[in-house]
């Protein structure tokens, strides 16, 4: 076990003991049945902040999603070439940065480790991804604002959007996808993650033709883990399946001076 390795375990207790001291795993369970459902089935409710609104679901994606996604991303980081190597006085910019789990799993894996900016719009999530951050030893602050219209860091900076693009409407989705490859043609680093699932699909296309015609790459990828205990127990409990996480992802990036 290494030390990010327990840092991640160390977060993961706080959160448990956080989540699990208001709620009992029952709580936790049906709260993960409607964050899981709010995904997948009521989308359009996405838009007016329903993933987080509650305590149930809350507790779900701090001790479900979030460390599904710090897996996936830090594994997705450690297979791509030159992911790591961020600039040295680097920011890491994390868009729609819900508990901050995936621009944490970014930012720690980096061998200069960037200082952090987490902009999300909901209160609660930036109050969990200050934990997060701090959690994992980043120096990093967070940004209440909407990404589709927030102004970026200066640079050098590696921009990511972690399961968050697809929350975004069309226009603004489209908006925003421009000004990050602007910025990426430019020479900052972008990282797009996001499920392999057909409401992705539908936009998807378009940008994975951008991204490979400026030089970059796109990719799907599946990993086995042993989940965290926690996390293999709602997996279990919600009736979910996720010894396998899978994933897509768009990345620009080269080993930044
Ligand atoms: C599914 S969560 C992903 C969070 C995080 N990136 C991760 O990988 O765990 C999507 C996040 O995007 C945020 N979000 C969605 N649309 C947004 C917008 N227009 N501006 C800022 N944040 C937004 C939501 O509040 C939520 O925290």
């Amino acid at each position: 076990m290494n030390a990010d390795d327990d840092r991640f375990e160390l977060w993961l207790k706080e959160a448990e003991q956080q989540h699990l001291a208001d709620l009992t795993f029952p709580q936790v369970t049906s709260g993960l049945r409607a964050l899981s459902s709010t995904y997948v089935e009521r989308r359009r409710r996405l838009g007016e902040g329903a993933a987080l609104d509650g305590t149930g679901k809350r507790a779900a994606f701090a001790l479900f999603y979030g460390p599904l996604h710090f897996l996936t991303v830090r594994a997705i980081v450690r297979a791509l070439p030159d992911a790591l190597r961020a600039a040295n006085g680097s920011t890491l910019a994390d868009l729609g940065c819900g508990t901050g789990a995936a621009g944490a799993a970014w930012a720690a894996s980096c061998v200069d480790t960037p200082r952090v900016i987490g902009i999300d719009r909901h209160p609660w999530a930036l109050g969990e991804a200050a934990r997060t951050y701090r959690a994992f030893g980043l120096t990093a602050r967070t940004v209440r604002g909407d990404i589709a219209s927030v102004s970026l860091p200066k640079g050098p900076v590696s921009m990511l959007a972690a399961f968050t693009m697809n929350e975004l409407a069309d226009a603004s989705r489209d908006a925003l996808m421009q000004r990050l490859l602007d910025r990426a043609a430019a020479g900052d680093r972008l990282l797009i993650v996001e499920p392999i699932a057909g409401f992705v699909a539908r936009w998807w296309e378009r940008w994975r033709v951008s991204v490979e015609q400026m030089g970059g790459r796109a990719d799907e990828w599946r990993f086995r883990v042993d989940l965290p205990p926690i996390v293999a127990k709602l997996d279990r409990a919600a009736k979910l399946d996720h010894r396998e996480l899978t994933a897509r992802s768009l990345w620009i990036g080269r080993e930044q001076d």
